[in-house]
This record gives structure tokens, C-alpha cells and sequence, in this order.
């Protein structure tokens, strides 16, 4: 029971104004460095223009064309980029989709082949470039994984790729920077956090040293998330603190059904990410209760959400519609779903045995 693996080789910097601190933690000898982020975020909230200006001295390329789910064709486009400017060091800035992105087009840029073929277990050969994160969302806690979550739109699916050498060597965790988010941002990206604390703390790789953080995590996102909604700015750092110490948990631990099987909602749908999970949430709690697995542990998340009328409760009541036919999804959609999730490898690190029948179940059970 005692057994464990925990690592986590990034060095945080968390805090109100430590993007002031950038250029001081890059290691000497990195000149050209691409600046990777979204289309719209990362200007409008200032981020840029500050990080610009903080690199004054370096060979600044900015790459800001990546979409919501990044997809393989914006990881080549980066990939050229890159190549073209000589980059050696690559700063992801925004939501989990830049930062993701920064992640892929470190390990394309000195590698051969597309970013489906190291999804499905070539090794990258070459060096993987160095990597920075600066979240300026609270929830997807890339800034401290080895994960990174690609869309394949030519086989419409979602998935993720792992390998430890795109730990970002550091990230900065400023929540200044997380305090334009809009209301819906704040909650499916707080959400998302939630759920990575309570997968981490499900998974057959939970240890007793991450169970700890992710019951910190949760009970943090449970006591902050409606304050974080209205803007409170305390309780907005407290969430971007929770999401960083979710991310370590699946760093640890990984994501586990209720990820995979909110995937297919993103790419047929385009609910996002963090939504996709807290629709699906009541339900993977209740299949896991069917299942008459993880007893304690569901009792003690329940009873962080007690004094709120319950999970399912808590959710409604911050706007968040449980059922996927509010999402205009229809049931003959659910086979495709589950011929898309059931290999999934978040399904084998889920505490019970999951097959077609129970995953078709899971999706019918949402309606
Ligand atoms: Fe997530």
C-alpha cells in the first residue's frame, strides 16, 4: 500500500505578479524562443504584450493561431515556424490548448513524422525542446504534466500523448493573469480542475502522498468556485492554485473513463472541454457506486459537497445542465461513443472493469 512513484520534475513559480520573473529563470544560451498561444486570449488580457516585453532581449517568434483543441495540422504549421527561426525554446501561454500545443511542437521540431504516429508509440530520437507554461485559465494543470491533448479531425478523435520529457521545466503560475476569464470560462475550466483531483484520487495509480493533494484540491475548488465565478479575486487565486495542484495529480495519476468519455462530446459537439466532464460527472460517480468500488473515497468527496445538496446539485446550481439531451445530443449517437472511448487507455487505470455494455449504459444513463 505504501508503494509509490511521485514525480514531478517542474519548478513552480506561483503567485500575484511573478510573470515579472520570466526572463531571469530561462537558462542562459536560449535566444530564439516561440511564444505559442491562442488567437484572442492571451492579447486581450495583456499577457502578451507583457511577455513580449519581458523577453525584449531574446529572439522572440510569436505563433498565435492555435484553435480550442489543438489539432496535428496547427502542430506541423508550428513546426515549421520553429524550424524556420532556429527556435530552442518554446513558451506556451493561454488555456490548455496553447500550452498543449507548445507542448507538440517541442517534440516536432527536431523529429520526424506527425504527431499521430508518436500518439501511437514512436519515440521522438531527437531532442525534445525546452518548455515554459503560463496558464492564463485555471483548470487544465498542463503547466505541470507530461500530457498533452491533441483532436485528430480527419478520424474525429480526441486523445492524449505522454512522455515525461515535456514537463515544462518551468511555469508560471500567475492568477493576475486568469482574472479576465469570462464567467463560463471560470467554471468549465474550474471544473475541469475538479475532476482531475477526483480521477487522480480513483485511479489504481493513486498513492497515499496524491490522494492527500487531491482532497486538498477539491475541497479548495468546492469552497471557491462560486466566489471565482463572480469575480472574487481571492477566490480566483485559490482556484488557479487547486488546478495546479490537480494537474500534479494526474501527473501522477492520470485522467481516468470520465475523460475519455467526455472526448467524443468535444469533437461531435464542441462542448468544451471542462463541461463535457461536468456534465458526465454525476454519472461516472453513480457507475462507480453500481460497480461497489472506491467506497470511502466517494463518501469523502461526497461529503465535501454535503452542505451544497450534493455534487449533481452543486453543479446545477452554478448553470451546468447534467443531461446530454440538453446538448441537442441524441442516443443513436452513443454507439459511436463508445466504439470511439472503449480504447481509450484512461480505461485501464479506472478501478473497474469496463466493457461495452457498461460504457454504452454510462452514456444512456446521461440522457
Ligand atoms: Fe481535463
Amino acid at each position: 500500500m505504501m508503494n509509490f512513484n511521485f514525480f514531478i520534475p517542474t519548478k513552480i513559480i506561483f503567485g500575484k505578479g511573478r510573470i515579472g520573473e520570466l526572463s531571469e529563470n530561462i537558462p542562459s544560451g536560449y535566444n530564439n524562443i516561440l511564444l505559442v498561444t491562442g488567437k484572442k486570449s492571451a492579447k486581450l488580457n495583456g499577457a502578451l504584450e507583457k511577455i513580449k516585453f519581458l523577453l525584449k532581449d531574446k529572439n522572440i517568434t510569436v505563433f498565435d493561431e492555435v484553435e480550442e483543441n489543438p489539432s496535428f495540422d496547427i502542430l506541423e504549421k508550428g513546426r515549421e515556424i520553429a524550424k524556420k527561426n532556429k527556435v530552442e525554446f518554446i513558451i506556451g501561454v493561454g488555456g490548455g490548448s496553447p500550452m498543449d500545443a507548445a507542448k507538440g511542437i517541442a517534440v516536432l521540431t527536431n523529429n520526424e513524422g506527425s504527431m499521430r504516429d508518436y500518439m501511437k508509440g514512436k519515440k521522438p530520437v531527437n531532442k525534445i525542446l525546452p518548455i515554459v507554461c503560463i496558464p492564463t485559465t485555471s483548470g487544465t494543470g498542463s503547466e505541470v504534466t507530461p500530457f498533452a491533448v491533441f483532436t485528430d479531425p480527419e478520424n474525429e478523435d480526441k486523445g492524449g500523448y505522454a512522455n515525461p520529457d515535456i514537463f515544462p521545466v518551468f511555469s508560471i503560475i500567475d492568477p493576475e493573469l486568469t482574472y479576465t476569464m469570462p464567467r463560463n470560462v471560470i467554471i468549465n475550466t474550474g471544473i475541469d480542475a475538479f475532476t482531475h483531483a477526483l480521477e487522480g484520487y480513483f485511479s489504481t495509480k493513486a498513492s497515499i502522498l496524491n490522494d492527500y493533494l487531491a482532497v486538498h484540491s477539491i475541497k479548495i475548488i468546492a469552497g471557491n468556485i462560486i466566489d471565482a465565478a463572480e469575480k472574487d479575486n481571492l477566490a480566483m487565486d485559490r482556484i488557479s492554485y487547486a488546478s495546479m495542484v490537480a494537474g500534479i495529480v494526474i501527473a501522477n495519476a492520470g485522467t481516468l473513463l470520465l475523460h475519455a468519455a467526455g472526448y467524443p462530446l468535444t469533437v461531435y459537439h464542441k462542448i468544451p472541454h471542462g463541461l463535457a466532464n461536468a456534465i458526465l460527472l454525476p454519472e461516472f460517480i453513480r457507475f462507480l457506486k453500481r460497480k461497489e468500488v472506491l467506497v470511502e473515497k466517494i463518501e469523502i468527496v461526497e461529503n465535501i459537497f454535503e452542505s451544497m445538496g450534493g455534487i449533481e446539485k452543486f453543479l446545477n446550481e452554478i448553470g451546468i445542465k447534467t443531461k446530454l439531451s440538453a446538448y441537442d445530443i441524441k442516443r443513436e449517437e452513443i454507439k459511436n461513443f463508445v466504439e470511439k472511448t472503449i480504447h481509450k487507455k484512461n480505461l485501464l487505470i479506472t478501478p473497474v472493469k469496463i466493457n461495452e455494455k457498461d460504457l454504452y449504459d454510462f452514456y444512456e444513463e446521461t440522457f
